[in-house]
């Protein structure tokens, strides 16, 4: 569903409604994202971000009281519903200064996220070398993250190795996320989105 911002055309409210018939029959959240009409890729919300939040809202029960940073939120779908389930959440974003900000070393992370990162080849190392540095500062934490298969010849594998990366994919049926809609959204449609949980290696 979306609605545009009274008194202002440019921006359109895309509302979200997730629930969870088979564990707590009833029990829905709704979350508005703002979206601005701009051809900046990242004020959108692509199709991964309902993946990725499908995925934090499956394990809400893990995420109250503990400290989330999104990288590359764009307009952050998945970390506002982070936020509602009860985290303390950062949201980033940035392609030209991909070092994550002084105030993000001080955190004790528990969860990092990242809904389609990995969309331009030129910045797959970037956001990797962001992942390596700040799991090696919190080893216990992972880094959730979704991705949108655009080219068979894409692929992460041999930069997870040069970074001490560990990756274990996530079918999406285990999230009940292996639909074309998904919390009152069309947008996965027949896109291919994978999930999986990066950590460090033997961390
Ligand atoms: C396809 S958009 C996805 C936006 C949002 N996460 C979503 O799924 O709706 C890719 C995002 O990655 C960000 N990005 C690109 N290079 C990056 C880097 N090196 N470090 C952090 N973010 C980066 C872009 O600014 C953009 O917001």
């Amino acid at each position: 569903m979306q609605q545009t911002e009274a008194g202002n055309p440019n921006i359109v409210h895309k509302v979200f409604t997730f629930e969870d018939e088979k564990k707590t029959p009833g029990e829905t959240l709704t979350v508005s994202i703002p979206e601005v009409l701009d051809p900046q890729y990242g004020m959108y919300v692509w199709p991964c971000a309902v993946v990725l939040a499908q995925f934090v809202w499956t394990h809400r029960e893990e995420l109250s009281g503990k400290t989330v940073l999104e990288i590359g939120a764009g307009v952050g779908l998945p970390g506002v519903v982070a936020a509602r389930c009860g985290a303390r959440l950062f949201l980033s974003d940035s392609s030209e200064n991909p070092s994550p900000p002084t105030s993000c070393c001080c955190q004790n992370w528990t969860w990092f996220l990242g809904s389609d990162v990995f969309y331009d080849p030129k910045d797959f190392e970037d956001v990797l070398v962001t992942i390596a540095f700040l799991l090696r500062k919190n080893p216990r934490a992972r880094f959730w993250t979704t991705y949108q298969v655009r080219s068979a010849d894409w692929s992460i594998e041999v930069l997870l190795q040069r970074w001490d990366l560990d990756c274990v994919p996530v079918p999406l049926d285990q999230f009940h996320a292996d639909r074309p809609e998904l919390a009152g959204s069309s947008l996965p449609g027949r896109h291919t989105v994978q999930m999986m949980i990066i950590s460090r290696k033997n961390g």
